[in-house]
């Protein structure tokens, strides 16, 4: 057998890794003791798997700053949530803002709304990834616009958008703002009812610590987008129509028990230990930042060291390829790391690495200073 070094783990913007114990815990009693169809039936582990639901709906609510917990609708992820919300509230002759940084999981839904006559509208970023509030306006008060689309965090820059200036922005303009928070959620404390966004979706796998397969979306009071899925959801069997109370509308089927139930376990995790885990990969972030911004083959994207940022690290080499030294990381030292594109192709086209992608160190809970140190040693013997 191969002897391999034990994996040090780079990945989180992706998804993170290991997930706490109190995480797998819940999982696992779901399993064991919630595993009826939550209000498709009267006996007990059908009642316990309703509870499970509501428990962790409460917490992500706590967590998130909801204050009505059924304006939080559980769903598969991000990507699922961005194509409900943008394709629910979208329609044929709509204009629709958005930056030029965003992600696959939006452009790709607005690029078919585009084809059926959505009029999608970029906003430029700057060479470092920052969406400037001032262009947004400009561009919102060109036209009458539907929506203002815009990420929280991004997952190749690091760079934190102004999205509550935007939300002003949008509203004042009669516009609807939506935001993508799949890299805020569990790194930034995020209070949805100051922030001011109509649609706020978040990942349970990623900052927040949870398992994949699950997420959210908040939509405020009056934020309506049709629902993309139809079916059964325990009340109201005999109507024809689906039921239009939240969150029951947009959660038809069989809900994911053992996702939501790792989910609620870890919004409650930030609340009591949020700080310190964000203070920790924050302070890792850096150090790993200033250390590679100061080898010469070396770029790192994205703003300076010292800007607030969510804690990611991407870099490009003067001469090796993203996958080589992706490639060499793993074999070397056990390093995972995700190179290429990132999802994320507009963000490399602003930043000016579309052609080349580059490497993304993502940081993250249960990575210490020793992960860290062995990063920029084989970073350093790829000739940093
Ligand atoms: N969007 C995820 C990433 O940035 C998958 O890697």
């Amino acid at each position: 057998m191969v002897d391999r070094p034990p994996i040090r783990y780079f990945d989180h913007a992706a998804t993170s890794w290991p997930k706490p114990p109190v995480v797998t815990a819940a999982m696992v009693a779901a399993l064991e003791t919630a595993s009826g169809n939550p209000g498709r039936g009267a006996h007990r582990l059908a009642l316990e798997a309703e509870r499970v639901i509501a428990a962790a709906r409460s917490s992500l609510a706590g967590l998130l700053g909801v204050a009505d917990e059924r304006d939080l609708a559980f769903v598969p992820g991000c990507t699922y949530a961005l194509n409900l919300v943008l394709k629910g509230l979208l329609a044929p002759g709509d204009r629709v803002v958005v930056s030029s940084v965003e992600h696959n999981a939006v452009t790709r839904p607005l690029a078919a709304l585009a084809t059926g006559g959505v009029n999608v509208v970029t906003v430029p970023a700057d060479a470092e990834g920052h969406v400037d509030p001032d262009d947004v306006e400009r561009a919102v008060a060109a036209e009458r616009t539907a929506a203002v689309v815009c990420q929280h965090a991004s997952n190749v820059s690091g760079v934190i958008q102004p999205v509550g200036d935007l939300a002003d922005i949008a509203h004042e303009h009669g516009a609807l703002m939506v935001v993508d928070g799949a890299q805020a959620a569990g790194h930034l404390d995020i209070d949805l009812a100051a922030l001011g966004a109509d649609a706020y979706v978040v990942p349970g796998h990623k900052g927040l610590l949870g398992p994949q397969g699950i997420g959210a979306v908040y939509l405020s009071p009056g934020c309506e987008p049709h629902g993309l899925v139809q079916g059964g959801g325990g009340r109201d069997s005999a109507a024809a129509a689906q039921v239009s109370e939240r969150p029951d509308r947009y959660e038809a089927g069989t809900p994911n028990v053992p996702g939501i139930a790792g989910l609620g376990a870890a919004a409650e995790l930030p609340r009591a230990e949020g700080p310190a885990i964000r203070a920790a990969e924050r302070r890792l972030a850096r150090r790993l930042h200033e250390a590679v911004a100061a080898m010469p083959a070396f770029r790192v994207l994205g703003p300076p060291v010292l800007e607030e940022r969510v804690p990611v690290v991407t870099v490009v080499h003067a001469t090796r390829a993203p996958d080589e030294i992706a490639f060499e990381l793993e074999r070397s030292a056990g390093i995972a790391v995700r190179a290429g594109l990132h999802c994320s192709p507009w963000t490399h086209q602003a930043l000016g690495t579309f052609e080349t992608g580059a490497v993304r160190l993502s940081v993250g809970w249960g990575l210490t200073d020793e992960d860290v140190d062995v990063v920029l040693e084989s970073l350093a013997a790829l000739g940093g």
